[in-house]
């Protein structure tokens, strides 16, 4: 036997239990219950001013809300699948508390501007507490960029050695690009922020209603100003989601990197301990799992947005119930995306840069090979000779087995009379590092100009 719902007046029937399960969205919107109580006591305190209902009605329901909302908080209350949603449990709730009086709270709403109201809500608080998580992971890439201004690193493209960088330089690269995830998810709470309380079904209301007084109580900066649209649209959790998904597209680049660099074939850093795991069977192991697993969660994150994309492609004007299957895909993108922020932040935090490793490695390629080049064309040879001249010793190093820093000065005035030994220097993989001084390189200088910048833009 299922109950009688509170929208069941025009029905001879009663849907039955499997059905309503199908239907059903509390085992999931209850993560809104907050929210959706907030988004009541503001609607409610606006039928009141407005004398839509009495100053004592009004009361009675705000009390009866918060006597709810403190019940919620410690987890107290309890949800049915035969009220559907957060929405009517909380109204039957309210009934049962206060009487029927508690019955006009739905005055001058519908579920439609209510659930979009919860979502916007929802969805604000939490990209607020994601810009602090990424604000986190920012200030603990500084914090190793710091110690390592000096250390130089292999710098690849086409993960084959290209010229050395320092490996500040490198952990500043994500810095900047979360950076602009910050700007974007930051930019996107113009949007987030509006509320669509008291459009309605989707037509507006007969009532009197205050929408700019709810939006005001709720901390709206704005209102939707089309009925059609503010229960409609959904673009706001789907810009969420697509900032979401490049956010973790470069979480996912810098676990890739990580990954390799751990690889006894890198061998470059080593993950805390706290972040890796052992084998069941092969006990010399030490897995990166945490990287590996937010590389892996990305997958979930792009999936929730070409879910909602495609949920969203077909509906017509205006609310439609698919747009149920909003939620969960959100819960779950915002879920995965703070999980993997605050543990990226706790990877880099204790990341152990195996600096010995680093300065052998930057020893043994031609990663230097560019710099002889640069060396031939200030001295007035053209680049494109000089790139030949170079291209051939790399030939004779790799034929003798030997690099460029091993070669005799004989063999250099063969292949130029411009070389002079001022160029065992120039190929010390430090000196490649420190003369890439232009704006924005790898020289020390720059990258300590931009250490600086980036402390800026943490405001420290
Ligand atoms: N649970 C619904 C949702 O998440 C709430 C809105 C239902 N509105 C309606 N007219 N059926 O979208």
């Amino acid at each position: 036997m299922t109950v009688k719902k509170l929208w069941g007046g025009r029905f001879e029937k009663t849907a039955e239990q499997w059905v309503d399960e199908f239907g059903a969205s509390i085992h999931f919107d209850k993560q809104l219950v907050e929210e959706d109580i907030e988004g009541s006591v503001a609607h409610v305190t606006m039928l009141g001013k407005c004398g839509i209902l009495t100053g004592e009605e009004s009361e009675k329901i705000k009390d009866g809300l918060v006597h709810l909302l403190q019940k919620a908080k410690k987890g107290e209350l309890e949800f049915s699948v035969q009220y559907e949603d957060i929405h009517l449990n909380i109204e039957k709730q309210l009934i049962d508390l206060i009487g029927p009086v508690g019955g006009k709270l739905h005055t001058g709403r519908s579920r439609n501007d209510q659930v979009a109201t919860d979502t916007h809500l929802y969805l604000r608080n939490q990209v607020k507490e994601i810009l602090e998580y990424i604000r986190a992971l920012q200030g603990a890439l500084v914090k190793q960029a710091e110690i390592h201004v000096e250390t130089v690193f292999p710098g690849y493209t086409h993960l084959q050695r290209a010229q050395p960088v320092s490996f500040a330089h490198h952990l500043l690269a994500y810095f900047w690009m979360l950076n602009r995830d910050y700007a974007r998810m930051q930019e996107s709470l113009k949007r987030i922020n509006v509320s669509p309380l008291g459009a309605g079904a989707l037509a507006g209301t007969t009532f009197p209603i205050d929408r700019e007084y709810t939006a005001e109580l709720l901390g709206f900066e704005s209102v939707y100003n089309n009925s059609l649209d503010a229960v409609s649209d959904r673009d706001f959790i789907l810009e969420f989601l697509s900032n979401a998904s490049i956010l973790m597209m470069h979480l996912s680049r810098f676990c890739e990197e990580l990954i390799l660099w751990s690889t006894s074939e890198f061998n470059f850093v080593e993950i805390d301990d706290t972040f890796a795991t052992g084998s069941s069977i092969m006990p010399q192991k030490k897995n990166p799992d945490m990287a590996e697993l937010i590389r892996g969660k990305t997958g979930r994150v792009y999936g929730s947005l070409f879910g909602l994309l495609t949920v969203m492609k077909g509906t017509p004007l205006a609310y439609n119930k698919d747009f149920q299957e909003d939620k969960e895909g959100m819960f779950d993108a915002v879920k995965t995306v703070k999980g993997s922020l605050k543990i990226f932040a706790g990877m880099i935090e204790t990341l152990n840069v195996k600096t010995d490793v680093l300065e052998k490695t930057v020893k043994s390629d031609f990663s230097n090979a560019t710099e002889l080049a640069d060396y031939l064309a200030t001295k007035g040879m053209p680049f494109r000779e000089a790139h030949e001249v170079v291209g051939k010793l790399v030939l004779t190093c790799i034929q003798r087995g030997i690099y460029l820093l091993d070669l005799s000065l004989d063999d250099y005035k063969q292949a130029s009379d411009l070389f002079e030994k001022d160029i065992y220097d120039v190929l010390q993989p430090q000196t490649v590092v420190a003369r890439r001084n232009s704006l924005g390189g790898t020289g020390f200088a720059q990258v300590k100009l931009a250490l600086e910048q980036a402390k800026e833009a943490l405001g420290k």
